[in-house]
């Protein structure tokens, strides 16, 4: 970085970028410089919206020597793609999940940001929100003793009801799994350390969909990808956790994350969101007590794993939103499935440390 400040380039300008176009609002060391889109109106108005002074083609974009850290907010399977495209431009990367569709794809993301000695980041960020932030220091502190077992859930009625161009949902590489998975794992490997083996069922019974969105109201869409998928992840160190993820419930009654340790219980807010509420309920204790946070960042602050990302280039220190956290994310949930086509355990060959919790009490906005 040239100065103090990383200029953010942002490529793909569609539903999420709005509020990735606002964390320079909310971070000091985030500057927007461009936005640029294969569809190069949506970038303009983007643009002019939030007042970025450059629209343009992602190769002027990725030409431009002034930007330090391209945010990849495309599709999931042009990620890889545009992340490499990013590198060998000499930009950091900072993207949207999944990393890649397939593991070999963000494996050969990581060795070129290492070869060149560049940064790979990777959403989601919610794991440095207040909520979970709590929770871990909860877990570290021994709130609940010795984490044993632990479930999460992912249930909807499917995102071609809200989203306005939904197909990528059901396309490799998306479904609930890879889409929704990541708030989930992420958490969870926050929490709890990496994970060693898992097994998996997955299964698209329907196998067309119907957009009811708009503006592509009526338009079916072909199922390329299972719609609901039920996984068991072993953790090294023994705890074994159920994960549901799924586009076929229109209601449910589970909780989003739930850890049982040898103290009692931890009910794990919502990970994708920032905020709570945490409620820890302890070994004969009457009820649930809810509580306050220990952290900051309790609203949307999507951008703190980019911001975070800064500060680490700036110090030389690690960045927690990582590529090698997104990897091992993105290995166990492609194992996951794969442990239901082969109908077998897989054990993971990718590792990770947990990241660094956030410290406490740092002013907001900073974040060393
Ligand atoms: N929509 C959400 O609520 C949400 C939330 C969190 C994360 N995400 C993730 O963010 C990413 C983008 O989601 P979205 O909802 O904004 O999608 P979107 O379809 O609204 O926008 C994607 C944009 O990328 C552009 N694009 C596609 N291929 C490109 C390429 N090769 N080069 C340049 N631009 C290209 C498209 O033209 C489009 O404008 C996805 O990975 C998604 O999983 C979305």
């Amino acid at each position: 970085m040239a100065t103090n400040k990383a200029r953010i380039g942002i490529i793909g300008a569609g539903v999420i970028s709005g509020i990735y176009l606002e964390a320079p609002k909310k971070f000091d060391i985030l500057e927007n410089a461009a936005i640029a889109d294969i569809d190069l109106p949506r970038a303009q108005a983007k643009a002019e919206q939030y007042g970025v002074p450059k629209a343009c083609t992602v190769e002027e974009l990725l030409a431009d020597p002034s930007i330090d850290i391209v945010i990849n907010l495309t599709i999931p399977k042009v990620h890889a793609q545009v992340s490499q495209a990013a590198l060998e431009a000499g930009k950091s990367v900072y993207s949207e999940k999944p990393l890649a569709t397939h593991r070999e794809d963000a494996a050969k993301l990581l060795k070129l940001a290492e070869d060149k000695g560049l940064r790979v980041g990777c959403a989601p960020d919610t794991f440095l929100g207040a909520g979970l932030q709590t929770c871990r220091k909860l877990i570290d502190d021994g709130w609940i003793g010795q984490p044993l077992a632990a479930s999460a859930f992912m249930l909807g009625a499917g995102p071609e009801k809200w989203h306005p161009d939904p197909e990528f949902f059901f396309q490799p590489g998306a479904g609930p799994l890879f889409d929704m998975g990541p708030y989930y794992l992420t958490a969870l490997v926050s929490l709890l350390g990496p994970i060693s083996r898992v097994t998996g069922s997955a299964q698209a019974v329907r196998t067309e969909r119907t957009i009811t969105s708009q503006p592509k109201s009526g338009t079916k869409i072909k199922v390329n990808t299972p719609s609901h998928v039920a996984g068991v992840l072993d953790f090294e160190g023994g705890i074994v956790a159920t994960l549901i993820t799924s586009f076929d419930a229109w209601y449910h009654g589970l909780p989003p994350i739930e850890i049982y340790g040898t103290e009692g219980t931890l009910s794990v807010p919502d990970p994708n969101t920032f905020g709570g509420p945490v409620k820890v309920r302890r070994a004969g204790a009457e009820g649930w007590s809810e509580i306050p946070f220990s952290h900051n960042y309790p609203a949307n602050s999507r951008g703190l794993g980019v911001a975070d990302m800064a500060y680490a280039m700036l110090s030389g220190r690690k960045h927690r939103a990582s590529g090698d956290l997104a990897y091992h994310v993105l290995d166990t949930m492609q194992s996951i499935l794969e442990s239901s086509r082969e109908e077998k355990h897989i054990h993971l060959s990718s590792q990770v440390d947990r990241p660094a919790p956030l410290p406490l009490g740092l002013p907001a906005g900073i974040l060393d």
